[in-house]
């Protein structure tokens, strides 16, 4: 009985096995056939296609229109602007050095397929004239920066503030006025608060409801809960605090120095990250 449960279960294995071969075979059949009714698209009309109105990309021997998947891609655009109108393998190949794209992001690939790439004799070109892709060269390897690290490198170089913590202060006459303090992710502020809060020998968290200056501390602490999870862009806002903050007992724009807190939050952006996430 057992003898006979094993060679049904050897049958079935092995029918599984053929099933999946076949299926194997007919999936590279059919790229074939696909590629060879794709258009043939040379090097010279891809490089025709190379800004965010009309960005194409040769990948593999496949040209791609993605000019509407620009704006969606998880990085800043200019990523990808870079490559358009290019033979961009080996980009596609190394998102980060060493580290090609996911499966999930070569499925989405699929939906922007418009022709295979020539020569001008109309052969195929594959992956790319003279373009290397998978591994690096060992040294470059060696060389390679973490995930991390490179994703601030290429902030730095396009001029983009970090992700981090950040410090700043306002400071007039040699005394401290604004201590402030924020994080920032993908480009937007968290968890702003003050360190300190001062003018003119006034300690404002120090205060207590009642003091007469209270209000004005109030419309700070307002300035930090409406500035959370806004993008940086957001604080110039503050030249008129009116936008951000409601009037308080009286208390005018006027009294809050809606300059001072842009200036502490710009200082911090100059001096850099703080500390990493
Ligand atoms: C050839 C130029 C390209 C470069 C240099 C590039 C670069 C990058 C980078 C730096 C990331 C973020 C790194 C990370 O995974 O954390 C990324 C992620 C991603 N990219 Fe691209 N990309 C390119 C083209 C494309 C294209 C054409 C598509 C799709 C049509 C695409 C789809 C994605 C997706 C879905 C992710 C999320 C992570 C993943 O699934 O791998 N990328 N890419």
């Amino acid at each position: 009985m057992n003898k006979i449960a094993y060679s049904a279960f050897i049958a079935f294995v092995a029918s599984l096995l053929t099933l999946v071969s076949v299926n194997a075979l007919s999936e590279s059949e059919r790229e074939d056939r696909d590629d060879a009714g794709l258009e043939s698209i040379t090097l010279a009309e891809l490089a025709e296609h190379d800004s965010a109105e009309s960005c194409w990309k040769a990948i593999h021997g496949r040209v791609y229109d993605i000019t509407d998947y620009v704006p969606d891609h998880p990085t800043e655009e200019e990523v990808l602007l870079e490559w358009c109108g290019r033979e961009s393998t080996e980009g596609w190949d190394n998102k980060r050095p060493g580290v090609p794209h996911s499966p999930r992001a070569e499925a989405m690939l699929e939906r922007y397929l418009i022709g295979r790439l020539v020569d001008d004799t109309g052969e195929p070109l594959e992956p790319g004239p003279g373009e290397p892709t998978g591994a690096m060269p060992e040294r470059q390897a060696e060389e390679a920066t973490s995930p991390a690290q490179d994703e601030r490198l290429a902030r730095a170089l396009l001029g983009l503030p970090l992700d981090g913590h950040y410090r700043g202060v306002f400071i007039d006459r040699g005394s401290i006025q604004v201590n402030i303090t924020f994080d920032l992710r993908d480009g937007h502020i968290e968890s702003l608060a003050y360190r300190y809060l001062a003018y003119r020998g006034v300690d404002y968290l120090a205060l207590e409801e009642g003091d007469e200056l209270y209000p004005v501390m109030l419309q700070h602490r307002q300035i930090a809960e409406r500035l959370e999870g806004a993008p940086i862009t957001r604080i110039f806002a503050l030249y008129e605090p009116a936008s951000l903050v409601d009037d308080i007992d009286g208390y005018s724009g006027a009294t809050l120095r809606g300059a001072k807190v842009i200036s502490a939050i710009r200082d911090a952006l100059n001096r850099g990250v703080y500390a990493w996430p």
